[in-house]
């Protein structure tokens, strides 16, 4: 459904819009549209121009000075804390001023004028949006589900495949609860088998990483679920390789992608899996509350919806739009996700890409130098992006954690540390964690 900008502006009822005490929050978001000239009012979202309503720094500053172009994209595109030290988007990002804007004024329509009028279900088929996201991940429309995130997207293939007691499903031994709890579910309530498989985490080179996978098979292996990116160490795996000798197979493949897209390029069609689940409210600068689900070709059809509205059994022309009539949803968050998604595009992907390995790899580099730490996260710059662990070698980090909290700086891990790091990561903020660390066990 779509929104006029008349039905916004002139139509809709007067009294909301004169009423006493109208919030903050929407004072702020109708300044910022005015400053914002590019943001056209939400109408149709899919059908707006303007990739990202602020404009960026020149891509000449970005070559010249890059740590000067992307602390400017934080500065003025994020409403990120100056006195903060953020180092875990990996587990869930920031989200741009855009984004934000675009979630607000798609709620604050929705207050305004909550009729049918306003998009506001959430379980529409959203075939605009999908095919502006479907594009992006080399997929066609039909093959690609909203979820709310990647956990829900891997419990519908989970749930809704026919597997039989007995059949196996193999695992990294790396993969998040998100990857492997709702297998495990399975095998208790059905008796199908899951099996992990241990792979090293610095291996000699990608090839044994897919070797480890692909010689685990066995008789009774249905299904092959792993992480392409691992939670834990970051670890990027050879999915297309395990892919295609599965398939080979007859084996099924699921891949859990929730650090793939936003921090490498994803070309689903060229990967090759059955299923992919994404996060793109980690990387790639939805609002929280994003997932994606896709299956290839027609596999979408081989599933049982988990949660069933009325199209849960239409198969046609509903392959994936079938795992979104699930009751009503928050339409804003969508919006929110394709305003991330352009936002991503307007900076460019692999400039995205690029500046996230480079932040890591200054991690790497301090890791490195000191002898206190002991890297945990492959050397090898192919099998890691955005994200690099390391364990500290003290036994006691009481005062170091304490210390972290009380300097703002913001990171996910115990004994060992993961550090991640988006576009807003400042090369500060990597030093600053650091010389903390310096402080308390010494270079
Ligand atoms: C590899 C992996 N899979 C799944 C998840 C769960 O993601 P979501 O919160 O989008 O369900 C995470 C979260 O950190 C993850 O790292």
């Amino acid at each position: 459904m779509k929104v006029t900008p008349s039905l916004h502006r002139a139509s809709a009822p007067s009294k909301a819009s004169t009423q006493a005490g109208r919030s903050w929050s929407r004072r702020t978001i109708l300044q910022g549209l005015a400053s914002a000239a590019a943001l056209s009012p939400f109408t149709s979202l899919a059908d707006s121009a303007s990739p990202n309503p602020l404009q960026l720094p020149s891509t000449a500053l970005r070559s010249q000075n890059p740590d000067s172009y992307w602390n400017r994209i934080r500065a003025e595109q994020f409403q990120l804390a100056e006195d903060r030290a953020f180092l875990n988007p990996g587990s869930l990002g920031a989200i741009p001023k855009s984004v934000l804007l675009q979630v607000q004024e798609t709620l604050a329509l929705q207050a305004e004028w909550p009729t049918d009028e306003v998009p506001r279900w959430g379980y529409e088929s959203l075939e605009p949006e999908r095919t502006e996201m479907a594009e992006f991940l080399g997929c066609h429309r039909d093959e690609l589900a909203f979820t709310h995130n990647c956990t829900e997207a891997i419990s519908y293939v989970a749930s809704g495949l026919d597997l039989k007691a007995g059949d196996e499903v193999l695992m990294t031994n790396q993969e998040h609860p998100g990857g492997y709890s709702s297998w495990r579910m399975r095998a208790a309530r059905s008796g199908i088998l899951v099996r992990e498989v241990e792979i090293p985490v610095s291996p000699k080179d990608p090839g044994e990483l897919a070797q480890r996978m692909i010689e685990a098979i066995g008789p009774k292996t249905r299904v092959i679920s792993f992480s392409g990116i691992t939670s834990p160490t970051g670890l990027v795996l050879p999915a297309r390789d395990i892919c295609r000798v599965a398939r080979d197979k007859g084996i099924i493949t699921l891949i859990d992608g929730a650090h793939m897209d936003g921090q490498i390029p994803v070309d689903l069609h060229d990967l090759g899996c059955d299923y992919f689940a994404g996060s793109p409210h980690k990387w790639m600068f939805a609002p929280a509350g994003s997932g994606l689900l896709y299956g290839r070709g027609d596999a979408l059809d081989q599933l049982w919806p988990t949660v069933c509205n009325s199209g849960w059994d239409n198969k046609t022309g509903m392959h994936a739009a079938r795992f979104m009539m699930i009751g009503t949803n928050n339409r804003a968050i969508v919006n929110g996700m394709i305003a991330g998604l352009r936002f991503l595009k307007s900076l460019g992907a692999d400039a995205v890409y690029a500046r996230q390995q480079e932040l890591a790899r200054h991690i790497q580099s301090h890791v490195r130098e000191r002898r206190y730490l002991e890297a945990v996260t492959s050397d090898d710059p192919r099998l890691f992006r955005a994200m690099f662990t390391f364990k500290f070698i003290p036994a006691d980090l009481t005062t170091f954690w304490e210390a972290l909290k009380s300097n703002k700086i913001y990171v996910l891990g115990g004994q060992r540390i993961r550090l991640s790091a988006n576009i807003y990561t400042r090369n500060s903020d990597i030093d600053a964690f650091f010389r903390l660390s310096d402080r308390h066990f010494g270079k």
